[in-house]
C-alpha cells in the first residue's frame, strides 16, 4: 500500500448540477493497494490509519485525476500547427496526405510512440481516440498503449468515400477488419474499442450501416464520430443525405446515437438534433482549440446544457493544438466569456470537471476512473511547476484552493506535468530539472 500525500483537488460531482462539487485537501493523501484508491481524506487521519503504509511525498505541487480526453487523433500528431485553413480545406492540405501513410508499419509505430507519449507527458491518463484508416496501424496504437499501460478507447476510421482512395474501405470490409480488432483489443487490458466512421461527408448509408451492425454484435464497444462542425461541411452531408432531417439524423437512423457515443464538436446544432442527444444521452466532446485554429465557430454550451446535452472535453490534435488538456480548459473559458450573454462562465471547478470526471462519464467509464473517490483507480497527474517559473510564484501566493485551480488551467503546461499514474503504475515521470544557477 502506498500513502500520496499532496495538495488535492478533484470533482466527484458535476459542478453545473452541484455548485460546491469541487472538493480539495489542502494537506490531503490518497491510500492506494493493487492500483485502486482504499481512501481519500486527510493526511494526519490516513497517516495515523495506515502506519504501514510506504508514504509518497507530493508536497509541492498539486495532485489532480488524469485527465481524460474524448477526441484526439492517433495519425496528425505531426500536422499540429497547420493554421488558416477552414475544416475541409484542412482535410485536403495537411490531413489527409499525412494520414495517407499509415499504411507503412515503420511510420505508424514511430508516431504511435510519440503519440502515446505526447498523451502521458501531459497527464491524460484516458483518451477516446481516433485511429487511423489501416487496420494494421491501429493495431501499432493499441500496442503502444498497452506497452505504456494509458487507457485508450479507440477504433478504426472508416470511410468510402470524398477522401482519397488509399483511404478508401468498403461496408464488408470495415465490418469484418472492426471484428478482428475487437476480438483482438476490446476489454483487453485498458483497451476498449470505439465503432469510428469518420464523419457522415465520408461514409455511406451502407457504411453506417455497417458501423451500425458492429455496435449491435459488441454490446459494449464505444462509437464515435464527428458532427456540425464546419457550414460547409454541413451543407455537403444535407446534399449527400437528401432524406435526412439534419446531420444528426444521418447517424441516428442507422441507430448509432445512443449512451455509448461521443459526437465531436457539435457547434452548429439545432434544437431537434439537440434534443435527440439529450434523449439519447450521448455526449457532446467540446474541442476549443481547435473550434478557433479551424475558425469553425463558438460551442454553444448553454444550449447544450438546458438540452441536458452531456458536454465533455476534447483537444482534437492536430486540428486542435496539442495534448495540453489544461490548455483545452482555458480556450473553454475563453470562448464562453467571448460569448457574453450567450455564453457560460466557467469557473475552476467547471474546468477540472470538465477534463477529469465529464470525460469518464461520457465513455461509461466514472466507475473507473475520474475523479479520486475510494474504489476507482489511481489515474492522477502530479503538477509541480519548476521553480522560478511563473506558475510556480503564482501558487506560492495564492490565496485559496480555487485560485490555485485557475492558475494551473492559465499557465499550466507540459513542463509542469511532474508524474503521471495509471492504475497506481506510473506511465510517465518528468526528466531531472536543471539546476538553478547560483549568482
Ligand atoms: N471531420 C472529419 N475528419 C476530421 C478531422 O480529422 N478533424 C476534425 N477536426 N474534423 C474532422
Ligand atoms: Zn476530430
Amino acid at each position: 500500500m502506498k500513502l500520496y500525500r499532496a495538495q488535492l483537488m478533484h470533482t466527484p460531482a458535476s459542478p453545473f448540477v452541484f455548485p460546491d462539487a469541487l472538493q480539495v485537501l489542502d494537506d490531503g493523501a490518497v491510500l492506494v493497494g493493487n492500483g485502486r484508491i482504499l481512501a481519500t481524506g486527510s493526511y494526519t487521519e490516513l497517516r495515523a490509519a495506515h502506519p504501514q503504509a510506504e508514504g509518497v511525498d507530493l508536497r509541492g505541487g498539486v495532485l489532480l485525476p488524469g485527465f481524460v480526453d474524448t477526441h484526439v487523433h492517433f495519425p496528425q500528431v505531426r500536422i499540429i500547427g497547420g493554421l488558416g485553413l477552414p475544416l475541409l480545406d484542412w482535410l485536403d492540405t495537411y490531413t489527409l496526405p499525412e494520414e495517407a501513410r499509415f499504411g507503412d508499419p515503420g511510420h505508424a509505430a514511430a508516431v504511435a510512440r510519440e503519440f502515446v507519449s505526447g498523451l502521458a507527458s501531459h497527464g491524460t491518463t484516458t483518451a477516446l481516440v481516433f485511429g487511423s484508416h489501416f487496420a494494421s496501424a491501429v493495431d501499432l496504437l493499441f500496442r503502444e498503449a498497452s506497452r505504456v499501460g494509458l487507457r485508450v478507447v479507440a477504433g478504426q476510421v472508416v470511410s468510402d468515400r470524398m477522401l482519397r482512395p488509399e483511404l478508401h474501405t468498403t461496408p464488408e470490409r470495415a465490418y469484418a477488419e472492426g471484428r478482428e480488432l475487437i476480438g483482438r483489443w476490446h476489454g483487453q487490458g485498458r483497451n476498449l474499442y470505439a465503432v469510428t466512421p469518420r464523419f457522415s461527408l465520408s461514409a455511406s448509408e451502407g457504411m453506417l450501416d455497417a458501423c451500425a451492425a458492429l455496435m449491435r454484435e459488441f454490446g459494449d464497444v464505444r462509437f464515435t464520430s464527428h458532427i456540425n462542425e464546419n457550414r460547409r461541411e454541413i451543407e455537403v452531408v444535407r446534399d449527400l443525405f437528401p432524406g435526412s432531417r439534419d446531420y444528426l439524423d444521418t447517424y441516428e437512423r442507422a441507430g448509432l446515437v445512443t449512451r455509448r457515443s461521443v459526437l465531436a464538436h457539435s457547434v452548429h446544432p439545432s434544437d431537434r438534433e439537440l434534443g435527440v442527444m439529450a434523449e439519447h444521452r450521448c455526449t457532446a466532446a467540446h474541442c476549443p482549440c481547435s473550434n478557433s485554429a479551424l475558425g469553425s465557430g463558438l460551442f454553444p454550451l448553454r444550449r447544450h446544457l438546458a438540452a441536458g446535452v452531456h458536454v465533455s472535453l476534447g483537444t482534437d490534435v492536430g486540428g486542435g493544438t496539442g495534448f495540453s488538456m489544461l490548455k483545452e480548459g482555458l480556450q473553454a473559458y475563453f470562448m464562453q466569456q467571448l460569448m457574453g450573454e450567450q455564453g457560460y462562465s466557467l469557473t475552476p471547478a467547471h474546468l477540472l470537471y470538465l477534463a477529469t470526471r465529464a470525460g469518464a462519464e461520457a465513455l461509461g467509464l466514472h466507475g473507473l476512473t475520474g475523479d479520486f473517490s475510494v474504489g476507482q483507480a489511481f489515474d492522477a497527474v502530479y503538477l509541480r511547476p519548476p521553480e522560478g517559473s511563473t506558475l510556480h510564484t503564482v501558487l506560492r501566493h495564492a490565496e485559496s484552493a480555487e485560485r490555485t485551480l485557475a492558475a494551473l488551467f492559465a499557465l499550466g503546461t507540459q513542463a509542469d506535468v511532474a508524474q503521471v499514474w495509471v492504475q497506481g503504475d506510473e506511465v510517465y515521470a518528468r526528466g531531472p530539472q536543471p539546476t538553478p544557477e547560483v549568482a
